[in-house]
């Protein structure tokens, strides 16, 4: 008997958008149009039932009790762990570190590594592209220690200038703090040769994953950085978890970042010494539920298929790219040969919150204004711009109701 495996060429988006409840509510009497997915994605019913049966049946303080409900909210816990290693390809599962989210991450990095390592004179690179996360932690860090803050510019087309990055690194570069996918253009940058460039240079590379993890293949080890940050709730999981990855030796290394509970070994007055790895980086009670939905939110996609979703995510970017032409006077801000589903636009004589507003009273949800990387507006001479973001269960259906509100949004402003 020969057993025929179908294997499906695209998503079903009725079965997909039919576990995302909230996509049933309506917004200003009109079906709601999600498309601000590179801000925070929507949750799966699986995400929701996973937060619900933990408060339900599990709820208990993990690592340090005895007793049976510690004993599986711990396990529980650390299978999540176990889910992100595999999900980025990460060796060592204690290289897994779970933060409040991308942002955390930098800063811990930022923090005690940058501390310990960072002095006089020094030089940390980042790029014109990077959201406020990945620019404000290296400036406090520059500022403190007197060292060189350095900037990669970006092309009119929203690419980073490879030769001039080039020209940057020298032996006083310690660090390259670099955006792997813009949140505010969709630009996909080449990470593996930026680390590539700097580790030859003698300098660590963090890699910001905020909008990586989501649309791309993660393989920390195959990209060789030294540090990787991104948060669930960009990839269908709860708010207020985040990782950091770091190469073991590099976090061995570290100091912690905060002191509490949980990080230590032993606490007496004369001397305290500290948990191993992950645990020295995570000090006080996690955010336990949340960690633990955060497993169920990786398997959905897993589940979908990682490479269809992108197949369709891909597709949408297209159609809307194309689609968007249509609309006088619009302009796309982020024209780059790699990117991903996010399409930035300005529209003559409308100010992008104005676009946002009439689009919102047709049930659209799109973001407006500068998306926490004001450097890139100034870049492009713009006070911001207007964002739609695709993931998993948008439409082309959904584009052209994003099409036909602007072309109302041209009627009534410009
Ligand atoms: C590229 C990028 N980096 C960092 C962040 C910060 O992420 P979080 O607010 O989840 O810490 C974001 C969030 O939008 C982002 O898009």
């Amino acid at each position: 008997m020969s057993i025929s495996l179908t294997i499906p060429k695209t998503l079903d988006l009725t079965a997909i958008r039919r576990e995302f409840p909230i996509l049933n509510r309506e917004v200003k009497g009109k079906p709601l149009i999600y498309l601000d997915n590179a801000a925070t994605s929507q949750k799966p019913r699986q995400v929701i039932d996973a937060l619900v049966h933990y408060y339900s049946y599990l709820n208990a303080n993990i690592h340090r009790g005895i007793h049976s409900l510690a004993e599986e909210s711990t396990a529980a816990f650390e299978l999540s762990r176990d889910a992100v290693q595999t999900f980025i390809g990460a060796r060592f599962r204690e290289e897994i570190i779970f933060t409040r989210g991308t942002t955390e991450s930098i800063n811990l990095v930022a923090y005690t590594w940058g501390r310990k390592n960072i002095k006089a004179g020094d030089e940390i690179i980042i790029s014109t592209m990077e959201h406020h996360s990945n620019i404000v932690p290296w400036q406090i860090l520059c500022e403190e220690k007197n060292a060189v803050l350095k900037v990669i510019p970006v092309n009119d087309a929203g690419e980073l200038i490879m030769d001039e990055y080039e020209k940057m690194l020298s032996p006083r570069t310690r660090m390259v703090s670099i955006v792997h996918v813009s949140n505010a253009l969709g630009t996909v940058n080449p990470v593996k040769k930026i680390i590539e460039l700097a580790h030859a240079a003698g300098a660590l590379v963090m890699v910001d994953g905020a909008q990586s993890a989501v649309h791309l293949d993660i393989d920390v080890q195959d990209l060789d950085c030294d540090f990787f940050g991104f948060s669930a709730h960009k990839l269908y999981g709860p708010t207020g978890v985040g990782v950091l990855y770091g190469r073991k030796e590099i976090l061995e290394s570290m100091p912690p970042f905060q002191g509490g509970g949980e990080m230590i070994k032993e606490v007496h007055f004369e001397k305290t010494t500290f948990n191993e790895l992950p645990y020295k980086f995570e000090a006080g009670t996690p955010n336990i539920g949340d960690v633990i939905a955060f497993r169920s939110a990786l398997e959905f996609i897993q589940s979908t298929g990682k490479e269809l979703i992108r197949r369709h995510e891909q597709d949408l970017l297209e159609y809307a790219q194309q689609q968007l032409e249509k609309v006088p006077g619009l302009t796309i801000v982020g024209k780059a040969k790699e990117k991903v589903s996010v399409v930035s636009f300005i529209l003559a004589g409308a100010h992008p919150q104005d676009i946002g507003i009439l689009l919102d009273n047709r049930g659209i949800a799109v973001r407006t204004g500068h998306h926490c990387a004001q450097p890139l507006m100034d870049r492009f001479c713009i006070p911001g711009t207007a964002r739609a973001s695709f993931a998993m269960y948008n439409t082309r259906q959904e584009i052209d109701e994003l099409v036909k509100g602007l072309l109302r949004v041209v009627k009534i402003l410009a």
